[in-house]
């Protein structure tokens, strides 16, 4: 590992990140405020639009999590030198950007998938680029055939290697008209941040209109960038000579936000979430006030409580913006358990997002996973092996055991499991949730849960 990947690692230990094993008390409700601070899956892409700027950025609201870490150090080893201004501002100075060693990339091998996205950035500013094999969360395959495809068309040449992909663009980067199969918020970032530099126009039919994808809009803007967001789907970007840098403030963190109204819920508690935004929450609000939650929208975040009396069944179907969000149903599903009657969970963005149940069950959970379309419109993974639609039948009382964290969404789950259980339990590999939530042993402080940390 490099020194700069390892100081980045070693820094994330102040949130937690060396903590391996929790062992929680469960049956405490969480109450009290906490405060959210930028989205994991903005702030990690406008950290890399900073390099198409010739001239520093400033990014507030950044979280200290094990992602943007990750980042940081691959734009270091690129040349672009990152500081603190103070802890949650990030200037990034592109200025002398240049390529780095393989071995400083191979040394971010498999930790995030953020790399693919410094494709076009790079290109634009080297001529070249090579990322290294991608990690991120094992939900599905989760392919870049997409990814690869778009810079192809916009005439980059992509050459899969040991150990990454290397590209180059030796006629330059031009714009394109693309399509994407499917509203894939990666491949549409991707677009993005290569065509504002190519030349000329890009089409961009199909895209993903996530916030957080408008909010990356918003800094190529103040970039320079020309970007025009039409109706059904279309963006269409004219590529301009040069951009500069951007000075910007994250917006929130709608999963992390989403993911502590779950935990209210699931204990029966009561919390504040700190910088929380109704807009962007909207479908996320409806459903918890179908189950039975309860919320206060005010100016500074939302509360989120449990009202007492039953939780009620629903059915959800996982989609794209403006639809509920895949990263919600983890956390989600806990409370689901626990309401009264036989819920539905549709996944239809990833086709391997259920495999959290198994320890759920383990605990007293009653969550049988399906092959089927089941509960809405068929989606793309149906008729294939995949298992992607989950019955929850409830109320089922939760009892502590010992867990092992499968992934970043999955692990918050299994936290909110345990948190909501009737004894005590042992959840480990604690540290992937590290990744997307700034100071989670914290805040669980903060809200009055009961746990001891292994290191
Ligand atoms: N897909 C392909 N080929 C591609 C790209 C995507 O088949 O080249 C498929 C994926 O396999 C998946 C679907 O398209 O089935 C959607 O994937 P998408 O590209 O939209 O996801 P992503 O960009 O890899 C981001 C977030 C995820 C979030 C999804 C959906 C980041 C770093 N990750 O992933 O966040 O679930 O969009 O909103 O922004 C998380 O935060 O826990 C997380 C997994």
């Amino acid at each position: 590992m490099n020194t700069l990947l390892q100081d980045a690692q070693d820094s994330g230990a102040r949130v937690g990140l060396t903590a391996n094993a929790i062992t929680i008390n469960g049956g405490i409700p969480l109450r009290g405020r906490i405060q959210v601070k930028g989205a994991k899956n903005l702030v990690t892409k406008a950290m890399v639009a900073a390099l198409l700027g010739d001239s520093p950025s400033e990014l507030r609201s950044v979280p200290d999590i094990s992602d943007v870490q990750v980042v940081r150090s691959l734009l270091e080893v690129h040349g672009v030198k990152v500081d603190n201004i103070d802890a949650e501002t990030l200037r990034l100075d592109p200025v002398n950007i240049e390529s780095a060693h393989f071995a400083e990339i191979d040394a971010h091998a498999g930790s995030s998938r953020i790399p693919i996205l410094f494709c076009g950035p790079l290109l634009h500013r080297l001529g070249e680029a090579f990322i290294p094999d991608l990690g991120g969360c094992r939900i599905g395959d989760r392919p870049i055939d997409y990814h690869l495809e778009v810079l192809r068309k916009f005439g980059a040449i992509v050459d899969k290697q040991a150990g990454g992909i290397a590209m180059t663009a030796p006629a330059g980067l031009r714009g394109a008209k693309i399509e994407l199969p499917y509203p894939s918020v990666g491949a549409t970032e991707q677009v993005l941040l290569t065509a504002t530099m190519a030349e000329g126009i890009t089409e961009l039919k199909g895209a993903a209109i996530e916030p957080e994808i408008m909010d990356l809009v918003n800094i190529l803007q103040k970039m320079g960038a020309i970007i025009t967001v039409d109706t059904d789907r279309v963006i269409r970007i004219e590529g301009v000579e040069s951009l500069h840098g951007y000075s910007h403030t994250a917006l929130f963190d709608r999963n992390e936000a989403a993911s502590w109204a779950a935990a209210a819920l699931a204990t029966g508690g009561d919390i504040f979430v700190g910088g929380a935004h109704q807009p962007e929450m909207l479908t996320f609000l409806n459903v918890y006030r179908k189950i039975g939650g309860a919320f206060d929208i005010a100016d500074d975040g939302i509360r989120f409580y449990h009202p007492g009396g039953k939780l009620k069944p629903v059915v959800i179907e996982t989609d794209v913006h403006p639809g509920f969000m895949t990263d919600w149903q983890q956390p989600l599903v806990v409370a689901l358990a626990k309401a009264d009657g036989v819920s539905i969970v549709h996944e239809t963005v990833y086709e391997n997002r259920f495999g959290f149940t198994e320890a759920l069950n383990e605990m007293g959970a009653n969550i049988q996973i399906h092959k089927e379309c089941l509960g809405g419109h068929p989606c793309r993974f149906g008729q294939r092996n995949f298992y992607h639609s989950a019955v929850i039948s409830g109320p089922t009382e939760l009892h502590g055991a010992d867990i092992v964290v499968p992934d970043l969404r999955g692990g918050f789950s299994h936290l909110i499991a345990a948190l909501s259980a009737q004894g005590t339990s042992r959840v480990s590999n604690v540290g992937i949730i590290s990744r997307g939530y700034e100071n989670f042993i914290g805040k669980l402080q903060q809200l009055g849960a009961d746990f001891v940390l292994e290191g």
